[in-house]
């Protein structure tokens, strides 16, 4: 596996990244799950900073500041709904992947921490998605030097020992 890839078991809002990852809906005004925990964790000048992006479309990225979160910036991403994989899902959800690193090289970010996007209420498989996660990051790190750390931070055990399958597997 990459060294630049770290796969930690964690609540992402209590990382000490450049950024975090937030696994956003197009409104980009809060919602439950991962995006629930980072508004409450950063407060509501993020909120503040949110209503001036005016949302933002499946596949694509915006960055905020942090806030009170440990971490610096938040870059938002909207993931595909899960509608059977017919309706471009794989494609939707490599582009959160390689538009969020995007972004995070534009904004001199080193360090940036993913959490699963789709993989809770928007219903993607999980293999599929981390394996998606996975190799367009590990495409993305090589070739782009800049980007010290990527952490998948992983909420519970299904999506960490998935992750752990994926990065042996691409060790062999
Ligand atoms: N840290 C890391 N991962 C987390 C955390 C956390 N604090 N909390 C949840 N997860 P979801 P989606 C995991 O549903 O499927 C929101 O309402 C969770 O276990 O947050 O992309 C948005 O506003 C799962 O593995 O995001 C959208 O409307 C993963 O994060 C919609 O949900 C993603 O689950 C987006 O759905």
């Amino acid at each position: 596996m990459n060294a630049r890839i770290e796969i930690v078991q964690t609540d992402i809002t209590t990382l000490k990244v450049d950024a975090i990852v937030n696994a956003a809906n197009e409104s980009l005004l809060g919602g439950g799950g991962v995006d629930g925990a980072i508004h409450r964790a950063a407060g509501p000048q993020l909120l503040a900073e949110c209503r001036t992006l005016k949302g933002c479309k499946t596949g694509h990225a915006k960055i905020t500041k942090g806030y009170q979160l440990p971490a610096q910036y938040v870059i938002h991403t909207v993931g595909p709904i899960w509608r059977g994989g017919g309706a471009n899902e794989p494609i939707l959800l490599q582009a959160c992947y390689q538009r969020s690193l995007e972004l995070a090289v534009d904004n001199a970010i080193q360090t940036i921490a993913f959490p699963a996007i789709s993989c809770g209420v928007y219903g993607y498989p999980i293999d599929q998605a981390c394996q998606i996660a996975f190799e367009t990051t590990l495409t993305f790190l090589q070739e782009n030097q800049s980007i010290t750390k990527v952490i998948f931070a992983c909420f519970g055990d299904l999506i960490y020992n998935t992750y752990l399958k994926i990065a042996e597997q691409s060790n062999k």
